[in-house]
């Protein structure tokens, strides 16, 4: 006989299990986990103050979302920027989903697109880069999530980085010895000259549990991946992980998180060292170690190809 699981701290009937927590729970107390578990990022790691500006880079996802709700639930200032890639109906498809969840609770939700004002798109940049969609993908991001935080004047950029994605990137890095990839690999980078201090409040919470949030709380999110994506190492770490997380539930969280505790302390020189060697960029004044930028390098190249 089936018998129904039951919330380990109310009795009701339990709409999910956690094993990694060896318990399972009803909706409520689910929600309650999910913001203990944020709150506990922030404090523990000094993430965010509630006198903080927040910009919250939104890609219509469960991720991004999930944190913006969860921010703004939690009493802190929060807006929203979206940035439209150009990768065809994907995009168009996420946009829809960040505006109509802004718009639901009232949040004001900034803008930027590619193809608008640079004059490329991510399609365009992988033929003309020749390499992966994701690596001018995410060179574009990090310089507008920057720029856009600076320009507007927010304190903190906050990204819906989760724990699997922070631990299959910690297993590539730590495949390869990247040691100086490994150095940043932070719920927190603070401000430094011409960079807003950024933050992932939803390091300790999987993308099982990011997703589940969005279904209790009625966010229509994006479910599908990016079509560009398909295939890269990343969702091939992301496997693996899970792999070892049935094996012996709790793996993921001890090895991002006892790596965040133990490992990065003793790497934290090596952040100082790349401190002292930026410059800005001669085309757009963004901190470089370059004469120009990498983004305005790829903005050239990119926007010359069609
Ligand atoms: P990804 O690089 O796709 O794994 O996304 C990591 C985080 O970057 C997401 O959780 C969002 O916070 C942010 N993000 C991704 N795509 C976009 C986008 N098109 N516009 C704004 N933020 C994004
Ligand atoms: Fe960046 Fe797909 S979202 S390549
Ligand atoms: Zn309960
Ligand atoms: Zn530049």
């Amino acid at each position: 006989m089936h018998v129904p699981s039951k919330c380990r701290v109310c009795r009701e009937p339990a709409i999910i299990d956690l094993p990694r927590h060896n318990a399972n729970f009803c909706a409520e107390h689910f929600l309650e986990l999910c913001r203990r578990q944020v709150t506990k990022a922030i404090e523990q790691w000094k993430l965010l103050d509630h006198d903080d500006r927040i910009l919250v880079a939104v890609s219509g996802g469960k991720d991004s979302l999930a944190v913006w709700d969860l921010l703004i639930e939690l009493g802190y200032r929060a807006d929203g920027l979206y940035v439209g890639l150009g990768i065809g109906d994907y995009s168009d498809v996420s946009a829809d989903h960040a505006r109509a969840f802004a718009r639901s609770r009232d949040l004001h939700l900034i803008e930027i697109s590619l193809r608008g004002e640079y004059g490329y798109d991510i399609p365009t940049a992988a033929k003309a880069t020749r390499r992966v969609p994701c690596s001018a993908c995410g060179l574009s991001k990090r310089h507008l999530f920057d720029k856009a935080a600076i320009d507007g004047g927010y304190t903190a950029l906050v990204t819906g980085h989760n724990l699997d994605d922070e631990a299959a990137v910690l297993l590539g890095n730590t495949l390869r010895w990247e040691i100086d990839y490994l150095a940043r690999q932070l719920p927190l980078l603070p401000a430094r000259d011409g960079f807003p201090k950024k933050v992932k409040p939803l390091v300790r919470l999987t993308e099982r549990e990011t997703a589940a949030w969005c279904v209790v709380r009625g966010i229509d999110y994006l479910v599908d991946e990016c079509p560009m994506a398909v295939g890269n190492k990343h969702l091939h770490h992301k496997a693996t992980l899970n792999a070892i997380e049935a094996e012996s539930p709790g793996s993921k969280a001890s090895f991002y998180l006892n790596f965040v505790e133990r490992m990065a302390p003793l790497l934290a020189g090596r952040l100082a060292d790349d401190r002292e060697a930026l410059g800005t960029c001669a085309e757009c004044g963004a901190p470089t170690s370059g004469e120009v930028c990498a983004f305005c390098r790829l903005v050239t190249i990119a926007s010359a190809h069609e």
